[in-house]
């Protein structure tokens, strides 16, 4: 496995494989790894012949009071896991290099950002939004896979794939969760025993809501009020949001009449966690 540091060695290793027909695949990371990224991995050889890890915490999109300074990091861990999956490069550069002095480009996108996460983490998809492009610009996959877990993310990537004429296909890969239904996160290690177990109740909070739909309840209205009624009695969470969206637009939705993207943000102590699920009442018969 081949690690990289500096841009001129990533890309000068994709060259070389794109010379030898290779198909590339990028899988970026903040590390941290769990099975959640793992997964990622192996959806991405699915499609690829070679693939490359990024391993970076990427500080602009990371707001003033959030936990940039105590992301969790164990990079040794990391590169264990990435070299039992068979990947072939980890790219792993330091913050000088991905941003030298007098740094001063962004990509911003116009709407998608000015939904969901995006209200209480504004600078947050353009900070994704610019690394991914970096990312892609100096990795030049063909092909990239990003989780649905951050479903506004996956959307914003794509949109912006779209919008810039990257030649880069993107996939989405399902929620990996941890046996009792907590979706998997680096963040969940800032969790308290207690916290952990409040933790539980953005999954439920969905299940919830996926009962209501299931027994004809297509006010978002009232299945929110129901859910926040819930989360509002568990021990440590405070609601940030819970929104009905259209999948792709991320509009909100008032009466469900089809597919439909129930997303939620919680904070439980100071860990903000977030959940979501694509529902299609048709599904629910
Ligand atoms: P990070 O939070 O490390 O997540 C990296 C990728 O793993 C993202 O595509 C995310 O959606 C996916 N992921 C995280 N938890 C998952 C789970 N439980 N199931 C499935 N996929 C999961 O997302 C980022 O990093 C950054 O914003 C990044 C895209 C790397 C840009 O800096």
């Amino acid at each position: 496995m081949e690690i990289f540091k500096t841009t001129f060695d990533m890309q000068a290793w994709s060259k070389n494989q794109k010379l030898k027909n290779k198909i590339i695949c990028l899988v970026p990371t903040m590390g941290y790894l769990h099975k959640g990224h793992l997964s990622l991995i192996e959806k991405g050889k699915q499609y690829s012949d070679k693939i490359v890890l990024s391993i970076f915490v990427n500080p602009t999109q990371f707001g003033e009071n959030e936990d940039l300074d105590s992301y969790p990091v164990d990079l040794q861990n990391d590169l264990a896991h990435a070299e039992k999956l068979n990947v072939d490069a980890v790219f792993l550069p330091t913050r000088q290099e991905m941003y030298k002095k007098n740094y001063q480009t962004y990509v911003e996108l116009t709407n998608l950002p000015d939904h969901l996460c995006g209200i209480s983490r504004p600078v947050h998809f353009k900070g994704v939004a610019t690394i991914v492009t970096k990312l892609f610009n100096i990795v030049t996959p063909d092909i990239a896979v990003f989780g649905q877990k951050d479903y506004q993310q996956l959307q914003v990537i794509k949109q912006m794939v779209q919008d810039l004429n990257f030649n880069i296909k993107i996939i989405g890969a399902p929620i990996i969760r941890e046996h009792d239904g907590l979706a998997m996160s680096s963040r969940n290690t800032y969790l308290t025993k207690a916290q952990r177990k409040s933790g539980l109740c953005l999954s439920i909070a969905i299940g919830k809501a996926k009962q209501m739909i299931k027994d004809k309840e297509m006010s978002t209205k009232t299945i929110i009020k129901k859910i926040e009624d819930y989360i509002g009695k568990v021990e440590n969470a405070k609601i940030d949001y819970i929104s009905f969206s259209d999948p792709v637009t991320l509009d909100n939705v008032k009466v469900i009449k089809g597919k439909i993207l129930l997303a939620l943000a919680v904070k439980i102590g100071k860990t903000r966690l977030i959940d979501n699920a694509v529902i299609d009442p048709q599904d629910l018969i």
